[in-house]
């Protein structure tokens, strides 16, 4: 039978209102950490929130929490990627929080930053993951997550990852096309075991974001076709090998329209009641990831907001909520340190050459993104507009155009909104070794992970006999 929305739907939601106009940031954990707090409205871009700032200028030089990221950079080297714990730790009560009452789970969407000491933190906190490759799925383990909150999405799963998964005792499949279904339940009848599975459904809705990071048009690769659902749940009903739990979708990243959202879980929860009436339940509804975070002067989403606006669309229905946040947990909770090399004004463009590149921070040249920059410390040198540009033989080698900042060499600049898809999507081109990253906790600074060294780099390889 439909489930009507009731009254119920606006239930108790002043105090959620109220919530939201306070702020969303767990106050009493990151001031307690990070011993900063701006007004709100007026954090710079790469801000955690309104409210906090894990990266606050103490004494005329940016901090990460207690610690100046000069000392990191000299302790450690750049370039460097600099993590705040209480950071991650407060965006993730904020979002988990926001759902408070609903049954729910959130699954922090592994790619945006798979460093073991972020799943940690998330692991501990006891978040869910959504993981797209078999790697994912042993960083994930290896993090201590627990592999019953783990989701698996991805439009190309191998044979060798659906029994990995199936091994490990994941919580769910989010199967991507019919042809995914039918080699899932053969991997599962192989090893005997039953795949649960959710189908991915492609709502058709504009995100509203850069061409690269929409997923939800009827044109993307990925999930199946909204239309196409009924049927595919009918024939996984009738497969021995999977077993319905529930309905997935994710619709694009970087989200700064509210109603995309609700537009989303509008007709995902219209197709639920659909298939209800079909005879076909499902027992979670997965609303994906995608919330932005401000990297320039974008109005981002509230949690509370978003909770609020679901809150209502879910009504008296009793699913358990899933969701995939990637960026929104992370994005705002690292720096890029990178150490100005060498000034070289020029007649056309003034270039300023830094020690990060594309293959630390591909974003910029492969979106044209705009994250902030900002020197360490501020200089008593006149300004200029620079273009920030690393070593590596490209011109699409930027990590900033056209700033007005006043620099000199051998400057430390924080590149801003660097924790997520940052080092995740940093590579060895021009045999550059990844830098390292560094954790902040409080006035503490861990190591979690080295720079690489040049012989890592061809370790692995041989010349011809
Ligand atoms: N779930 C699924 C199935 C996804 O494909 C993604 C991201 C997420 C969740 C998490 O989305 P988030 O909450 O982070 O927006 N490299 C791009 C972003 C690619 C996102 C890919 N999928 C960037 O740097 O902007």
């Amino acid at each position: 039978m439909r489930r009507q929305r009731s009254a119920e739907a606006a239930h108790d939601t002043g105090g959620y209102a109220r919530r939201a106009l306070l702020g969303y940031a767990d106050h009493a954990g990151i001031e307690r950490r990070a011993g900063s707090v701006v007004s709100a409205g007026s954090g710079p871009a790469g801000a955690v929130d309104g409210a906090v700032n894990p990266f606050p200028f103490v004494d005329g030089e940016l901090h990460a929490e207690g610690v100046p990221l000069s000392a990191i950079a000299a302790r450690f080297g750049t370039p460097c990627y600099v993590y705040s714990r209480a950071a991650v730790e407060s965006r993730f009560r904020a979002f988990d929080n926001a759902f408070e009452g609903l049954p729910h789970l959130v699954c922090y969407a592994v790619k945006a930053n798979s460093n073991l000491a972020v799943l940690n933190i998330l692991a501990r906190l006891g978040s869910g993951f959504d993981i797209v490759s078999g790697g994912e799925l042993a960083r994930v383990i290896a993090a201590g997550g627990d592999p019953a909150k783990i989701v698996f999405s991805g439009v190309g799963k191998s044979a060798a990852e659906m029994e990995a998964g199936l091994a490990a005792g994941i919580r769910c499949f989010n199967v991507e096309s019919a042809a995914e279904l039918e080699a899932l339940n053969a991997v599962a009848c192989r090893v005997g075991l039953i795949a649960p599975i959710s189908l991915r459904v492609n709502p058709d809705v504009d995100p509203k974001t850069h061409p690269y990071i929409a997923t939800g048009l009827k044109e993307s690769k990925f999930g199946v076709a909204y239309a196409d659902a009924p049927d595919l749940y009918r024939r996984a009903a009738a497969l021995p090998g999977v077993e319905v739990r529930g309905i997935d979708c994710h619709i694009g990243s970087q989200i700064t329209d509210l109603s995309v959202c609700v537009e989303t879980a509008e007709r995902m929860f219209d197709l639920v009641d659909r298939l209800e009436d079909e005879g076909i339940a499902v027992d979670h509804v997965d609303l994906g990831g995608g919330l932005g975070v401000r990297y320039r002067d974008e109005e981002t989403i509230d949690p509370y907001a978003y909770a609020l606006a679901i809150r209502k669309i879910v009504g008296s229905r009793r699913h358990e909520l899933l969701f995939e946040p990637g960026r929104f947990l992370v994005g705002d909770a690292g720096v890029l340190l990178t150490r100005v090399m060498y000034l070289k004004p020029g007649e056309a463009q003034d270039f300023a050459i830094v020690d990060a590149a594309m293959n630390d921070l591909l974003r910029p040249a492969l979106y044209e993104a705009w994250h902030a920059v900002e020197p360490v410390r501020k200089s008593e040198v006149p300004a200029r507009r620079w273009n920030i540009v690393g070593p590596v033989c490209e011109s699409a080698d930027f990590l900033a155009h056209d700033r007005l900042l006043a620099l000199a060499d051998g400057d430390l600049l924080a590149v801003r909104s660097a924790g997520a898809y940052a080092f995740a999507m940093s590579s060895n081109y021009n045999s550059r070794p990844r830098a390292c990253e560094v954790f902040v906790d409080g006035d503490r600074m861990h190591l979690v992970r080295p720079r690489e060294e040049a012989a890592q780099l061809f370790e692995r390889e041989s010349p011809l006999p």
